[in-house]
């Protein structure tokens, strides 16, 4: 099943799709891995050399399966995404690496497309390979001196094309963004309208909310980095609205990039955007109390889990809400130690919903100002108290790839090191296990005095042999740093 996204369902021009076609994926996938490896093959031996012949015969024999059943062979690849015959791959553990090597070299190049023909022999994809792993990601050889190499050498049925991005498409992402921004807003007014002050099961309109769900996959699938933005719209005077959206676009960029299928994101994102309804139950006053909670209060908004789940038994009899749904809001405060509330009677594994939840949910709460708590923590801080929490509260590897979804350094944040000096997050460590080690620029001395320093990865000690750290994220406009300018 291929659903294609975008174009006319929120606004953009983009035609890339996303599809949960296990075979389009796989043979994508394989693709990559043949083109990567064939390359990587290539470095060492020669043409004739064993080794790189059964590589080649992998790739070949992919690339005819692929025109047996597509009709065509086409990567595009941007700076975030790998996409084959414009389906988006996704990207899990085990293809992060090649992917993003493939990504930077592409991009290295300048080469945005590599389209094979059908036509193509054996030997000529050979020839292909080797200038390809010669050339590819050197930064002195333009997509022109490929391809005239690639001409030189008698490939003529590879095409290449500059990544995309000309006026049409930078037009095309920010029609994409405008409505996804309306899209936004839209959403937290129709769910005022369904569920906001709709106590009565009868009245929640699953119907437009699994539309509204869809569309907010639809703009995850085709740019995450801004709907993941879009969280950082903190709204507390609705704040459970709010807040119930922006966990649908967390969990559901999660499990997006778990490789979860589009049938379960949706159930999913139902189950997301109602694992809090339980609190129209709870009492105005204390929800929205200014202070701490009481412990008699506590004891109040603990029942939010139970009726939540209650109400949604109630919609589930006539309007087949899926059971994850309803388990996940029973679920989302008991981490996966159990420890938390409501106390069952039956210890039982948590969903996996509940687990994705849990953690988006506990991320937009501590990052949200609230009325008893007008700063909120900043991401690194949260992030931070939440790992402290990884294995107990929350799932290790869901946790580890929602780190790294959300980014504790941003691209751009400005940090205080353990030496005393100030830095910006130039780039993110490609690496999940070292994302809080990130390539950094810096910008003063420990003095504070200004400075045009060097690019220093922080996940390995300078030559000095100083091991630099993260201390904290600071805000630049206090120190009166304008980070644009060091892009
Ligand atoms: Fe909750
Ligand atoms: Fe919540």
């Amino acid at each position: 099943m291929n659903i294609s996204v975008s174009a006319e369902k929120i606004g953009g021009s983009s035609n890339f799709r996303f599809s949960t076609d296990k075979k389009v994926i796989e043979l994508g996938k394989n693709l990559i891995n043949n083109l990567i490896s064939s390359m990587k093959v290539a470095q060492i031996y020669d043409s004739n050399n064993k080794v790189f012949q059964e590589h080649l015969k992998g790739f070949d024999d992919n690339l005819r399966e692929i025109f047996r059943s597509e009709g065509e062979a086409v990567i595009n690849v941007t700076a975030n995404h790998i996409f084959f015959n414009k389906h988006r791959l996704p990207m899990d553990f085990a293809s992060y690496h090649t992917f993003h090597s493939l990504m930077d070299g592409f991009l290295g190049s300048e080469i945005g497309e590599v389209g094979f023909e059908e036509s193509i022999t054996r030997e000529e994809l050979t020839r292909f390979v080797f200038v390809f792993s010669k050339s590819l990601g050197d930064p002195s050889k333009s997509l022109e001196d490929i391809e005239e190499e690639l001409e030189g050498q008698g490939v003529v049925r590879v095409r290449l094309q500059e990544p995309r991005g000309g006026a049409e498409d930078i037009q095309g992402t920010s029609n994409l963004r405008k409505v996804g921004k309306q899209m936004y807003t839209k959403s937290i007014m129709l769910l005022k309208e369904t569920v906001g002050d709709a106590p009565s099961p009868r009245k929640v309109q699953t119907r437009l909310v699994r539309k509204l769900v869809q569309n907010i996959i639809d703009a995850v699938i085709v740019d995450e980095t801004y709907m993941l933005a879009l969280t950082n719209i903190k709204n507390h005077y609705d704040y459970t609205l709010n807040h119930s959206l922006n966990v649908c676009v967390l969990s559901t960029a999660l499990g997006y990039r778990m490789g979860m299928e589009r049938k379960r994101l949706s159930d999913l994102g139902m189950a997301a955007l109602f694992h809090d309804i339980g609190k129209i139950f709870i009492p105005e006053e204390i929800l929205t109390k200014p202070a701490k909670l009481t412990d008699e209060e506590f004891e109040i908004m603990k029942n939010h889990p139970i009726k939540g789940a209650e109400m949604l038994t109630q919609i589930k009899r006539f309007r087949k809400l899926p059971v994850r749904a309803i388990v996940a809001s029973l679920e989302h405060h008991r981490g996966i130690d159990q420890s938390g509330y409501p106390r069952l009677f039956f210890k039982k594994e948590l969903n996996l919903f509940s687990k994705i939840i849990a953690i988006a949910d506990v991320f937009d709460a501590m990052t949200t100002p609230r009325i008893y708590q007008k700063t909120p923590f900043k991401r690194d801080e949260a992030l931070g108290m939440m790992m402290k929490a990884s294995g107990t509260k929350f799932d290790p590897l869901l946790l580890k790839a929602f780190i790294n979804m959300v980014g504790v350094y941003p691209i751009g944040c400005v940090v205080l090191l353990n030496t005393g000096e100030l830095a910006v997050v130039m780039e993110a460590n490609q690496d999940p296990d070292y994302c809080q080690y990130p390539k950094v620029k810096l910008i003063t001395e420990k003095t504070g005095k200004k400075i045009d320093g060097p690019l220093i990865n922080l996940a390995h000690p300078a030559s000095d042999g100083t091991q630099r750290f993260i201390v904290k994220t600071v805000d630049p406009f206090k120190y009166g740093i304008d980070v644009t300018d060091y892009f």
